[in-house]
């Protein structure tokens, strides 16, 4: 709960935030508390994070009835599955009985690992057995207390609203969120022509306790200002020169901005020449260039025409994320003679443009600390960080207007 003192605080900052938006040439970066201080951090997720939808997969993470894949977003272990009639949910993982996770414990699954798969989902704690619905089952040993068949009657695992999205799945904590499909309608078309459902997923990586602000990895993905500098060498295939941006409107959910190729038929994470099988059906122009996209506030999407690769934020503090990367590919793809070194060599290359953002980002928030933090003015090249601004600010003030003055 938020105390005044907290509130005048977080009051004094979204204030500060006002000069954050508008036109490139007159934002300024958001006040530094926005990103170190954690009571701020506390305000964001009764702001943000409990009440708009977050990304957690994709569809084909678990392709099969009764694939279920352990995930855990804002520290709620939750399960995305596949139920027996095929329909793709999302449970709370927390057994109702004691509290015990449904994975965990005695049950382990690593992250980034594949899917589990069953027919019932059964709590390691006291066996009490779930329905791929939810619905609680079995019971063992409370005849004496509360009968199972009573049990049955009222208990199941909770489940969270979902939304898929082109095959992505999204979920909101907030049971009375307006649905998220009117806020994408840019990326909608988008990927009219990019099947992203389809795809699917080859390789996931899980990195924890990555030390920067979860917005500030928004604004370094979709600026192209720092990547001469910081990537020199290794972002040669889509110079920040060929950035387009694209127009941010009010409750937008998607920040979006493309970087075209340098040469026909490129690829950001090139490799030797050697190539996998293309996404089909992409048009033209879609094949010209990168698209990176925010859909605020946990994804950030880099699509290509051989692949999207996928990352998935889970802020754990103002100063610490974590994230789960899917990279996303076609059928075709996957199926090709190469496809486990081909990708491997992309995901190396890919891998050295993480660590030198990771180099920076680190570098960025410890600096934030500094009393001497600049409100700086930005470059062309970074129109997307204001739009970014837009979309947080809009709904810091949705939620301060609903606290007490
Ligand atoms: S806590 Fe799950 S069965 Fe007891
Ligand atoms: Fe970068």
């Amino acid at each position: 709960m938020l105390n005044p003192d907290c509130i005048s605080f977080i009051r004094q900052v979204v204030d500060k935030a006002a000069t954050s938006i508008g036109p490139v040439a007159d934002a300024e970066i958001l006040p530094r508390e926005a990103y170190v201080s954690q009571q701020f951090f506390e305000f964001e997720k009764h702001a943000i994070f409990a009440r708009e939808w977050l990304c957690i997969g994709h569809v084909n993470e678990v392709p099969n009835p009764g694939d279920y894949l352990p995930l855990t977003i804002l520290e709620e272990p939750i399960l995305l599955l596949r139920d027996d009639a095929g329909t793709v949910r999302v449970l709370s993982s927390i057994c109702q009985h004691r509290g015990h996770p449904i994975v965990g414990g005695l049950v382990e699954h690593a992250p980034g690992t594949p899917c589990l798969h069953g027919a019932r989902l059964v709590c390691p704690y006291h066996n009490w057995t779930y329905g791929l619905d939810g619905r609680l089952i079995g019971a063992p040993g409370m005849e004496d207390t509360t009968p199972v068949s009573e049990l049955r009657k009222h208990i199941r695992l909770p489940e969270i609203r979902s939304e898929i999205f082109h095959g992505l799945v999204f979920i909101n904590f907030d049971s009375d969120a307006k649905p998220l499909a009117p806020r994408l309608v840019k990326l909608d078309r988008e990927f009219a022509t990019y099947p992203v459902e389809q795809l699917i997923p080859a390789h996931v990586f899980v990195a924890k306790d990555l030390h920067w602000n979860w917005k500030l990895h928004h604004e370094n993905a979709l600026e192209p200002y720092h990547t001469d500098y910081v990537h020199k060498g290794y972002h040669n295939a889509v110079p920040s020169q060929l950035t387009r941006f694209c127009d941010y409107e009010d409750g937008d959910g998607q920040v979006m901005r493309s970087t075209g190729f340098l040469i026909e038929d490129g690829d950001l994470f090139e490799t030797k020449g050697r190539r996998l099988p293309e996404v089909e059906g992409l048009t033209q122009e879609q094949r010209s260039r990168v698209m990176f996209v925010s859909i605020m506030p946990n994804v950030v999407a880099v699509v290509q025409p051989s692949f999207v690769a996928m990352t998935l934020i889970n802020p754990n503090s103002a100063g610490v994320m974590e994230w789960r990367r899917v990279n996303l590919y076609p059928k075709a793809a996957i199926e090709f003679p190469d496809f486990e070194t081909i990708s491997r060599e992309m995901y190396d290359r890919q891998r050295v443009i993480i660590m030198q953002d990771q180099v920076t980002q680190i570098a960025l928030q410890s600096a934030y600390q500094s009393r001497y933090t600049p409100r700086g003015k930005l470059a062309k090249l970074e129109s997307a960080i204001p739009q970014l601004n837009q979309w947080v600010v809009e709904k810091y003030r949705r939620a301060l207007a609903e606290l007490p003055a």
